[in-house]
C-alpha cells in the first residue's frame, strides 16, 4: 500500500490524484488535517499521529513539509522518519531540493533529511525537485501593475538566470516512480529506483530582461528590466508582513540567483517524464494572460 503525505498541498494533492488514477494500486492519503476516515491524519508536528497513520504502508511518498523555521522542519521530518522506521515501511520516496539550490538556506533541512533517510533501514529514492516555475510566474504576474504604471520590471536578479520546473511535471515524475516501486514491491523485486537520487532541475531558464520582455508583450508597451540590490530587497522585506524566516530564505535565494547558481544544467527530468517538460517562458506567458489587466 502507498501512502502520500501532505495531500492538502499542491504537490501532494497532484501525486495522490495521479496514483489514484491507476486502478491496480492501493493508495491512501495523509494530511496534517486528515479526518482519520477518508484521509489519514499524519501531522508531522504531532508524532502521536504518525505511527498509527503509517499502519500497513509499504511505500511512503514523503512530501517535504516546509514553510517554517529550519529547526521546526527538521523536527517534523525527523519525527516522520522515526515513525516510518517503527512502522516497518519498506521504501520511502522523499521530495527534496535540486543540487543547483544547495547554496540557498532553503536546502538545509532537505540535506539534513536526506542524511537521516540514508541511515534508515528502509530503501530510499530521493526526488530532488528544482525550483518551481510557479515562483517565477508569480513574480511576473505580481509585477504587472507596477510595470504598467512605470514601464519597469524591478527585481533582484542581477544578470542571473533562474531555471524553473513545473510542479505538474514534478508530480508526474513522482507518480511514475512511486507506481513502479510499488509494483516491484508487490512482485518481491528490488526496484531499480532504490538508492537513486534524481535531479529534477528545470530544463529552461529566464533572466530579468526576458521577464521584462514577456511583460512588455503582454502589456503592449515597452518594459525595461532594472536590478534591485540585496540591501534594498532586505529593507523592503523587513517592512513587509512576511514571516521572519521567509525574509532570510528570500534574500538567500536572490543572492544565489545573482551569483548565477540557480541556472541549472542537465538533470533527470526529461528521462523520467513521458512528455517534454513544460517550458518556463510559456508558463510565464500563461500566468500573465490570467493576470488582471490594469486600467
Ligand atoms: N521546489 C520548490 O520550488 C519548492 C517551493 C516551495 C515549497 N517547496 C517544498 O515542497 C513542499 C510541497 O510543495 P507544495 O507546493 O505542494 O506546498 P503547499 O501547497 O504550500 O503545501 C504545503 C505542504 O506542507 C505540508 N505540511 C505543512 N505542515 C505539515 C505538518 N505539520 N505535517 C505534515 N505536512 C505538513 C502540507 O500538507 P498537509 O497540510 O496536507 O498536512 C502540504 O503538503 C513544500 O512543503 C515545501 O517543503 C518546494
Amino acid at each position: 500500500m502507498i501512502l502520500v503525505t501532505g495531500v492538502s498541498g499542491a504537490l501532494g494533492g497532484s501525486v495522490l490524484a495521479g496514483l489514484r488514477a491507476q486502478p491496480d494500486l492501493e493508495v491512501v492519503a495523509g494530511s496534517s488535517s486528515g479526518d482519520g476516515d477518508t484521509v489519514r491524519r499524519l501531522d508531522f508536528d504531532d508524532p502521536a499521529t504518525l505511527e498509527s497513520g503509517l499502519r500497513g504502508v509499504d511505500l511512503l511518498v514523503f512530501v517535504s513539509a516546509g514553510y517554517a523555521e529550519d529547526d521546526v522542519v527538521i523536527a517534523r521530518h525527523g519525527a516522520l522518519i522515526a515513525a516510518a522506521t517503527a512502522a516497518g515501511v519498506r521504501h520511502v520516496i522523499y521530495t527534496s531540493l535540486s543540487a543547483s539550490a544547495h547554496h540557498t538556506s532553503i536546502a538545509v533541512p532537505h540535506l539534513w533529511t536526506e542524511r537521516q533517510l540514508a541511515a534508515s533501514p528502509f530503501a530510499v529514492t530521493v526526488l530532488r525537485n528544482g525550483f518551481y516555475s510557479e515562483l517565477t510566474t508569480g513574480l511576473a504576474a505580481g509585477a504587472v501593475e507596477s510595470a504598467a504604471a512605470t514601464g519597469i520590471f524591478a527585481a533582484p536578479f542581477g544578470t542571473g538566470r533562474i531555471s524553473g520546473v513545473s510542479r505538474r511535471d514534478l508530480a508526474d515524475v513522482a507518480v511514475r516512480v512511486a507506481a513502479e516501486i510499488e509494483r516491484d514491491l508487490r512482485a518481491g523485486a528490488v526496484s531499480a529506483h532504490a538508492g537513486r537520487t534524481y535531479e529534477l532541475e528545470g530544463v529552461a531558464s529566464v533572466d530579468g530582461a526576458e521577464i521584462a520582455e514577456l511583460l512588455s508583450e503582454y502589456l503592449g508597451r515597452p518594459v525595461e528590466y532594472r536590478d534591485v540590490s540585496l540591501t534594498d530587497l532586505r529593507i523592503g522585506l523587513l517592512g513587509s508582513d512576511l514571516e521572519p524566516y521567509r525574509i532570510g530564505h528570500s534574500v538567500s535565494l536572490f543572492a544565489n540567483l545573482k551569483a548565477g547558481f540557480l541556472h541549472a544544467a542537465g538533470g533527470d527530468l526529461p528521462a523520467l517524464l513521458p512528455t517534454a517538460p513544460r517550458p518556463i517562458r510559456e508558463e510565464i506567458a500563461a500566468a500573465l494572460s490570467g493576470a488582471a489587466v490594469p486600467e
